[in-house]
């Protein structure tokens, strides 16, 4: 396996369009992305005036979303280095196709439920390719581009499973591996939150729905706040 260095840490920055902001959620099945997303973009729009663009992974056009399917209906199995280019494909082609022209409209916000992260977790780490394998493939522009901010909903297997149970959907090709595939993604996302601990926020998910919620506003307030600062004093440098 690659080493991870620090070289290759630093190659990844988020897209520099004033006003506007890329984010992702990350998280096993049931920590309740969807939701914590609808609540996000609800209160963007109407608490702060923002244009709100909600994406998913893979998928968000329509070569995306073939890809999709034909990732997650496989009956065959693929091998891990194919999956990781299946879904870089599918995300370039969602930077070029949508995230770069929707992020150079002013006060837009672009919400990927799932981004680079979950192929280093699910690619690069419990499949086994390697993080540092994933996140070379991602080492060429746009695919180095990543979220400002990315909220990772940390929960545990167990509460993973109960959740599951209780929605009783259909398994897709990765949700049937099983516990020790799951007890991969959480240790993998921990990994990628130690990588790159100023991008990703890892909130405690376990609880209420709440009180994710309110540590999600809490972070996008700073970040809005901390941006306009940095604004206002490049304009009075200026001045
Ligand atoms: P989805 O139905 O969107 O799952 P979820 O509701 O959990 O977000 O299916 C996406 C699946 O694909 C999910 O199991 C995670 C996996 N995946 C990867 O393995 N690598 C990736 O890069 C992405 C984006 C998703």
């Amino acid at each position: 396996m690659k080493e991870i260095t620090h070289e290759l840490l630093s190659s990844f920055r988020a897209p520099a369009f004033p006003g506007s902001f890329f984010l992702s959620f990350e998280g096993i099945e049931g920590a309740g992305k969807s939701t914590q997303i609808t609540r996000l973009k609800d209160y963007l729009e109407k608490e702060k005036n923002y244009r709100v663009l909600v994406l998913r992974e893979p998928g968000g056009t329509p070569f995306g979303e073939k890809l999709r399917q034909a990732i997650l209906e496989t009956k065959t199995e693929i091998s891990p280095l194919a999956e990781a280019h299946l879904f870089a494909a599918s995300r370039s082609q969602l930077l070029t196709e949508v995230i770069l022209k929707e992020l150079s409209v002013p006060n837009t916000i672009i919400i990927c439920d799932r981004y680079i992260d979950s192929s280093v977790v699910y690619q690069g780490h419990s499949r086994g390719l390697g993080v540092a394998e994933v996140l070379e493939i991602h080492n060429i522009f746009p695919l180095n581009l990543v979220p400002h901010l990315t909220f990772y909903l940390q929960i545990g297997v167990e509460t993973s499973e109960k959740r599951q149970k209780i929605r009783n959907a259909p398994k897709d090709y990765f949700e049937a591996r099983g516990i020790e595939f799951y007890k991969k993604l959480v240790v993998g996302y921990d990994l990628m939150h130690e990588l790159f601990p100023h991008r990703i926020l890892k909130l405690d998910a376990e609880g209420s729905l709440d009180s994710v919620s309110s540590a999600i506003i809490k972070a996008m307030e700073n970040m809005i706040n901390t941006n306009r600062e940095g604004h206002k004093e490049l304009l009075d440098d200026q001045e």
